[in-house]
């Protein structure tokens, strides 16, 4: 189960990307925001969070205008590593890399197509378990 959630510039793309990961077997836990109204971003990353913490969801995808409210958001919480992604090649790094558990991305920054392929391949992406990217993701939580 994946955690998503959005604030009111990335309420479209939300729906889409729902409807996207489902049509591939993936279930959602939208958390919201599930109208226009105008909404505070960390309120959602929050919900969020605490699904992924909570072992409830396996990762969480965070969408806003830009992407960077809800990253800065995710990242202040312990045991969250956001990513904010606009290319594939960086969703795949991140997974392998930095074993990121939230996606993040700014629905007013790339199109619809593009944020889907982005999501599959973050979410098709695995941590490499190599040495040396254990203990430099250790090193975030000191
Ligand atoms: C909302 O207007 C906008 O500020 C928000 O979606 C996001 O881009 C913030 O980082």
């Amino acid at each position: 189960m994946i955690a998503i959630g959005c604030d009111h510039g990335a309420l479209d793309l939300k729906n889409q990307l729902v409807e996207h990961l489902k049509k591939r077997g993936i279930e959602c836990k939208d958390v919201g925001t599930y109208t226009e109204d105008s909404c505070d971003y960390p309120e959602y990353a929050h919900k969020v969070t605490d699904l992924v913490l909570s072992g409830e969801c396996t990762e969480g995808i965070l969408l806003c205008g830009t992407g960077i409210g809800m990253s800065i958001a995710a990242n202040k919480v312990k045991g969250i590593r956001a990513a904010l992604c606009g290319d594939c090649f960086s969703a795949q790094m991140t997974k392998e890399h930095n074993n990121a558990n939230v996606l993040c991305m700014g629905a007013r920054v790339i199109g619809s197509e593009l944020a889907f392929r982005i999501a599959d391949t973050f979410l098709d992406s695995k941590f490499s378990n190599e040495e040396r990217h254990i203990r430099r993701i250790n090193k975030l939580e000191d």
